[in-house]
């Protein structure tokens, strides 16, 4: 079945084995499959929902495209671009919140977290950030949404939204309720630091993540600082509940290797950690030193990631534009 995929990411700061993984991993093999047409988007919209420094921010959107490419996506097959470019995200995104309940944004709870204790303090762009989501994928008619874990709640919400539309303008079918694709095992990469909190952007500590960018010098570091246990590597998967760090460890070294997870603890069943550390940090750089390297390489040429943004929103634009304007002819406009 062919399938239209949209999907996201932040332009804060570098990216990391998480977003890796939970997403770019699989924006790629999306794209891979000749059945579907792939839209991917730097969120510079999202980004600006906590401060921004101009000049980073403008950096980092470069960066983050960069990242893209340099992960294995083409721009000649998907769109690339990013959000701020095509006002329809911002003109949908309105008319959307109109649609969209107090009540079930209340609900959302990556608001919660990443409001903190003040929430007063925090800005109303990020209280309504999943409304600006739900724009960007019902734009599109995307039907299938590659995301992490962390990103499902916010998926439930435009489908929600997408569903309320259809009713209230008894439009039914013109917004597409998006399917989410989460993978099944380890679609939540945690903290090298801590096996109960994700792996983020936001966390103080360096080394509770790996960067797309680290060095093999940091990578090995990294690993050979990440919390463990005092056991060796058990048997078999049941044997790891309650160990939430060797699971995240043994889990990042089977998603890089295209394993499951029972193939990678056949092969260190019984081993200690520091035995397998050394392999998992050999494997780390071995799938992300080409991608760091392409990335600097990428960003010595600007105008080159410029046109890369500027074709993808002249193509991106012509879709939603369009959307938008069946949108408006709907509500009465
Ligand atoms: P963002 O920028 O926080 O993260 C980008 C993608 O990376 C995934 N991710 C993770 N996956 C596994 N383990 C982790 N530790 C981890 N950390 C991040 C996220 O789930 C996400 O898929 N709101 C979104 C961006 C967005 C979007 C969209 C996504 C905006 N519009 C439309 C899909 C469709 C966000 O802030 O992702």
């Amino acid at each position: 079945m062919s399938k239209k995929i949209f999907s996201g990411v932040q332009p804060t700061g570098n990216l990391h084995l998480g977003n890796y993984i939970g997403a770019i991993k699989n924006f790629v093999n999306l794209q891979n499959d000749s059945n579907n047409f792939c839209i991917y988007c730097v969120v510079d919209l999202h980004a600006i929902t906590v401060k921004q420094t101009p000049k980073e921010l403008k950096k980092n959107i470069r960066e983050t495209t960069a990242a893209f490419i340099a992960s294995g996506l083409d721009f000649k097959k998907s769109i690339i671009f990013n959000q701020s470019m095509v006002s329809a995200h911002s003109e949908g995104s309105w008319i959307l919140s109109c649609v969209a309940r107090m009540g079930w944004l209340n609900r959302m709870t990556q608001f919660k977290e990443k409001a903190g204790k003040d929430k007063e303090k925090a800005s109303v762009g990020l209280y309504i950030y999943p409304i600006l989501m739900a724009a960007d994928i019902l734009l599109y008619d995307a039907t299938h949404v590659p995301v992490g874990e962390d990103q499902k709640q916010h998926l439930e919400l435009a489908r929600d939204i997408a569903n309320k539309f259809n009713l209230d303008f008894d439009s039914s079918n013109f917004l597409i309720a998006p399917e989410p694709l989460i993978q099944k095992n380890f679609a939540r990469i945690m903290s090298l630091k801590d096996g109960q909190k994700k792996m983020s952007k936001s966390d103080p500590s360096d080394l509770s993540r790996i960067n797309l960018n680290d060095t093999k010098d940091q990578i090995f570091n990294k690993i050979k600082k990440a919390k463990t246990d005092t056991m060796p590597i058990p048997e078999n998967e049941n044997q790891l509940s309650n160990r939430p760090e060797a699971q995240n460890l043994l889990g990042i070294y089977s998603c890089l290797n295209d394993q499951p997870l029972f193939e990678t603890i056949n092969e260190f069943s019984g081993k200690n950690f520091s035995e397998f550390k050394d392999k998992l940090a050999n494997l780390v750089v071995d799938k992300i030193s080409p991608i760091s390297s392409e990335i600097n390489k990428l960003l010595k040429d600007e105008n080159f990631i410029d046109k890369v943004l500027n074709d993808g929103a002249e193509r991106a634009g012509e879709i939603a534009e369009k959307k938008i304007k069946d949108i408006k002819k709907i509500i009465g406009f």
